[in-house]
């Protein structure tokens, strides 16, 4: 059992297990001397100089044919993908040919939630998610599933009956497996991954409240209330016992404290049997992000492969917002230093999942949508602002991110030969 250390989570986090090939700050000075964004502008302004390095003068639009490919660019390291919308797959559009060429795994941002594949108890409606894996299946892509069980964009009807009153445990395990099962067992062997439940913390400590764990509770009376959870994901696994069955939560890499919560729920779960495959963090962050609390909460995750050597995490949903979370301005001037520091950030965000995936504790990495434009964060959690946290721009032309981007798995490569 992993224990807290204080109430205040960033720098909470107790110690966690060094990094193979040195501590974890030895992996910091490395992430950052290898993406100082002096040489990352340097690359990007330099031109596709015949070395290999990926610069702005091959594509200004992402659409065009020149474009390079950034989960080509990552590769050796993880698949790259983007939670994306039905327009997005209309062939030949501009947006198909993004999408396309840029990633390899794909989440529908809204599509296979309850609201929209399941909004009445007899009416199922597949169109959007046949359509992601149809595509997927034809274009060799991996698609996940978002997601069977969450306690948002949930339909009422679940948790009600005929007269409006809230149903039994009994009622409602059957409605969620009843859910879990049509949907799972349509998409076996097509949908590689599935997030079974999302968002099942609260923010200190615990268990979300939500009409799943009110309603469910302990049913099995074994003293904890993690049934649930228990049943989704052994409903999930007997529908289609290879799919990849995923815990997604956020915030766990900046919260310490959800981060060990997370890890002592999970830890209990893996060692009574529950198939759960991996923890999704979401990674919904901004250009401030504490680096060092981010490494000490994948540590701690990364923990729970002493339980099962083949555990995995998964980065399901990273933005990187223009504000800190308190700050409620509605516009981010994008002065030569500010994007300078949010792409030095990406970058080092970015070359630390390399390095959990060169450790083989980290295969995917998702980004939530692709163009600023479209981003949820232009209305959360401050309504009509003006966001930048993708790495396509609002005409969709690639951003300076992009290009840092694409040139830092080859920076990282030279680096790394240097110090052989
Ligand atoms: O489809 C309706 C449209 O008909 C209506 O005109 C319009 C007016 O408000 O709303 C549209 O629905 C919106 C839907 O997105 C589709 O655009 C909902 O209001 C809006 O609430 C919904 O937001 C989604 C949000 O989840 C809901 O909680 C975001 O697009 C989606 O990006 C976001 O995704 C979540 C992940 O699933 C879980 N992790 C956090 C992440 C960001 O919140």
């Amino acid at each position: 059992m992993v224990e807290y250390m204080e109430r205040d989570s960033r720098l909470g986090l107790c110690p966690a297990r060094a990094p193979r090939g040195g501590s974890s700050m030895k992996v910091w000075k490395r992430a950052i001397g290898a993406v100082t964004a002096g040489a990352l502008l340097a690359a990007s302004l330099a031109g596709c100089s015949g070395d290999g390095t990926y610069s702005a003068d091959m594509a200004e639009y992402a659409y065009e044919k020149g474009a390079p490919s950034l989960c080509q660019a990552y590769e050796d390291y993880f698949q790259v993908g983007a939670a994306i919308n039905p327009r997005d797959l209309e062939e030949g559009s501009d947006r198909y040919k993004i999408i396309d060429k840029q990633f390899n795994v794909f989440t529908l941002e809204n599509g296979t939630k309850a609201e929209n594949i399941h909004p009445q108890e007899d009416v199922y409606d597949f169109e959007a998610t046949d359509q992601l894996v149809e595509y997927g299946q034809a274009n060799g892509k991996t698609v996940r599933g978002h997601t069977l069980v969450w306690y948002s964009q949930c339909p009422e009807w679940f948790f009600l009956d005929d007269q409006g009153n809230q149903v039994s445990a009994e009622v409602l395990i059957q409605r969620m497996k009843e859910h879990i099962t049509t949907i799972v067992s349509r998409y076996k062997g097509k949908i590689h991954t599935w997030d079974v439940c999302n968002e099942v913390l609260d923010d200190s400590f615990g268990l979300r409240q939500s009409e799943w764990l009110n309603i469910i509770g302990d049913y099995d009376g074994d003293g904890d209330s993690y049934d649930y959870i228990e049943i989704a994901f052994q409903t999930a696994h007997e529908a289609d016992p290879d799919a990849r069955l995923i815990l997604n939560d956020y915030s766990l890499e900046a919260n310490g404290n959800k981060a060990i919560t997370m890890y002592n729920m999970v830890k209990q779960l893996l060692e009574e049997g529950v198939p759960i495959d991996g923890i999704g963090l979401q990674m919904h962050i901004d250009y401030e992000t504490d680096l060092d609390a981010m490494d000490r909460c994948m540590r701690v995750l990364g923990r729970l492969r002493e339980i099962d050597p083949d555990f995995v995490l998964e980065v399901t949903e990273l933005d990187m917002s223009c504000f800190t979370w308190n700050d409620t301005s509605t516009q981010r001037e994008l002065t030569e230093e500010f994007v300078q520091q949010f792409d030095e950030k990406y970058c080092q965000v970015l070359s630390l999942l390399m390095d959990y995936a060169q450790e083989g504790l980290l295969d995917t990495v998702v980004f939530w949508g692709y163009d600023d434009g479209s981003s949820w964060l232009n209305e959360y959690p401050v309504e009509g602002r003006t966001n930048h946290p993708l790495l396509i721009d609002r005409e969709l032309k690639f951003k300076s991110a992009y290009w840092a981007l694409m040139n830092l798995p080859q920076q990282r490569a030279a680096q790394a030969a240097q110090e052989e």
